[in-house]
């Protein structure tokens, strides 16, 4: 081919472009593109970082589930508060606000048997229950305004929930203190000498591993109210 021929075929084409020129344009239209404004760049640090402590702050238990006192406050709020009150302060059943509840069950044991098998499991109207010491006297079954029963909730709380449930009662709205060398790594209660409350199977145990609750709901243990177990007032 010639410089002619070569001339001739690129005056022939026109406006359209060589490889060079299609280069150069794509070149100048990156540098026309806007670059990311810099402010950007701390935001797109900042958004996950606070989303990790906010919802951390929700979720404290490492794996994301909520803690057991977490879980204590949504069983109160969606079975108990509508006769307890919302806050504990007291209706159709009995207030556990101020530490009433640590009077009546200075000992955990007695109010995870007391919630599990609700007023009839202790017996016809006017069994006492509870620390037999309490101040002010001790509490008989039906023997609140009304006289209305507690319910056993046996049949619609896992163990695992009692427990939880019955921590929330004591100690948010009744105050309860517990020694932190009594919490598990996520929070849960142990026993004082740091056994396990649940077993794998998120069942009641006791500190030995044997079952708390025989086949008819009845504690293996008794409570001891002289020297009470499970966080006092
Ligand atoms: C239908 C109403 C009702 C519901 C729901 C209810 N309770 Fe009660 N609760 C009562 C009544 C009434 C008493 C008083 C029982 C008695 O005098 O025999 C009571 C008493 C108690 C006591 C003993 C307080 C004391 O100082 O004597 C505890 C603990 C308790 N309830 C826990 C719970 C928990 C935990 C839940 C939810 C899982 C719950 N209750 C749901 C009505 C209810």
């Amino acid at each position: 081919m010639t410089i002619d021929d070569e001339l001739e075929r690129r005056s022939r084409r026109g406006t359209e472009r060589g490889p060079d020129e299609v280069w150069s344009a794509a070149v100048a239209a990156a540098r026309r593109r806007r670059r990311i404004p810099l402010w950007v760049i701390p935001v797109l640090v900042a958004v996950p970082v606070w989303a990790i402590i906010f919802l951390g702050g929700l979720s404290p238990a490492s794996d994301g589930a909520p803690s057991q006192l977490e879980s204590g406050a949504q069983i109160f709020s969606n079975q108990c508060g509508t006769c307890h009150g919302t806050s504990g302060g007291g209706g159709v059943g009995r207030p556990m606000t101020d530490g009433a509840l640590l009077e009546t069950f200075p000992d955990i044991l007695g109010q995870l048997q007391f919630v599990w098998t609700g007023s009839e499991g202790v017996g016809p109207a006017g069994s006492p229950y509870g620390d037999p010491a309490r101040p002010g006297g001790q509490h008989v079954t039906q023997g609140y305004e009304g006289g209305a029963k507690m319910p056993p909730f046996r049949a619609s709380l896992t163990q695992a929930q009692l427990l939880a449930v019955v921590r929330y009662e004591r100690e948010v709205l009744s105050g309860a203190e517990v020694d932190p060398t009594q919490l598990g790594a996520s929070g849960q209660l142990l026993w004082p000498d740091g056994q396990p409350m649940l077993d794998a199977s998120e069942n009641l145990i006791t500190p030995d591993g044997q079952p708390l609750f025989d086949g008819s709901g009845h504690l293996t243990v008794q409570p001891d109210w002289a020297s009470p177990v499970g966080g006092s007032g």
